[in-house]
């Protein structure tokens, strides 16, 4: 079979395409730790607020015995509770959330934390924030004319042997 000698060169700059392509998706996955929730559970999302785990009493940061943190948070037409986390830097926090109405997306900049919230299921992120500062903690999908105020802010506060 002949192929033309520009067809070729064609050829090789799409293979390379489709390596450069893998190893971004590779680095991006092993080395950044950016992966797609994998977490399949099911919450009745009519029943949010009854349930222990997601009523508005007990969300927020829990400390696990092993030192490590939960943070379980709630979003909903239109914000997302609480609205003020604050964390330790350099610590796992397995974040967990839930919406009680319809489709909502959280995305905290500079980190892993980048999550459809789909109602029925609990989104489950694990992350370790190095940095202290304050980020922003947002919906990334729209769902209504209110999609914009849905904000949080996540305090990272440098890590003592308190916490
Ligand atoms: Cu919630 Cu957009």
């Amino acid at each position: 079979m002949h192929i033309d000698a520009l067809e070729k060169i064609w050829i090789y700059i799409v293979g390379l395409i489709i390596v450069f392509m893998l190893g971004a998706i590779f680095y991006a996955a092993f080395a950044v730790s950016v992966h797609p929730p994998s977490n399949v559970e099911t919450v009745d999302s009519m029943r949010l607020h009854l349930t222990e785990e997601f009523a508005e009493d007990n969300l927020g940061v829990k400390t696990n015995s092993d030192g490590s943190l939960t943070v379980t948070v709630v979003t909903a037409r239109y914000g997302i509770y609480p609205q003020q986390i604050e964390v330790p830097a350099d610590t796992p926090i397995k974040f967990r959330f839930a919406t009680p109405d319809v489709l909502h997306g959280l995305h905290m900049p500079k980190s892993n934390v980048d999550t459809m919230v789909i109602p029925g299921f609990v989104s489950e992120v694990n992350t370790t924030l190095q940095h202290p500062g304050e980020y922003p903690l947002f919906c990334n999908e729209y769902c209504g004319l209110g999609h914009h105020y849905m904000w949080a802010r996540v305090k990272v506060v440098e890590k003592t042997s308190t916490n």
